[in-house]
């Protein structure tokens, strides 16, 4: 490789090096709100999911609520419409705090892993994770933490 040739592929290295992180954030941004808590649960407008697409409406495949009243946060999937899940986001290996990454939930302890509705798919956790029934309406959901399965 010549000097000119060395020079070329250096800047566009560096510039990938430089550029990357920008679109790697922007691709990966995690919502994060605090709803509101109510004397049952908690309540939040489902317009939180909405997101700007290309020239149409856009959903966020998830949200993650994160309030003092809890000790965990709680990842709310959104599936259509009327059909959401939310997930006590505490690993039920050791209790690590989850992190959602996608259709996933990951614990940065010892690499267990739990899909969107909240089943096991990677140990060593055999549990699966706390969920909390939710109550759609036209403009809120509900997550009602009175129970838990
Ligand atoms: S605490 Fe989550 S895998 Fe061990």
């Amino acid at each position: 490789m010549n000097r000119r040739n060395f020079i070329a592929h250096g800047c566009t290295a560096c510039l990938s090096i430089a550029v990357a992180p920008a679109l790697l954030t922007s691709c990966t941004s995690t919502r994060y709100i605090t709803g509101n808590m109510e004397k049952d649960g908690l309540r939040l407008n489902k317009s939180e999911f909405k997101t700007k697409g290309k020239g149409s409406q856009a959903y966020l495949s998830f949200i993650i609520v994160r309030n003092d009243a809890f000790k965990y946060p709680i990842c709310i999937y959104r599936f259509s419409e009327t059909d959401y899940t939310a997930l006590w986001m505490r690993c039920t290996h050791q209790g690590t705090e989850l992190q959602a990454s996608g259709d996933f939930l990951q614990c940065p302890a010892h690499g267990s892993e739990f899909n969107n509705k909240g089943q096991v798919t990677n140990g060593p956790a055999d549990n699966n994770l706390r969920t909390f029934p939710v109550v759609v309406s036209n403009n809120d959901i509900f997550i009602d933490m009175r129970k838990q399965s």
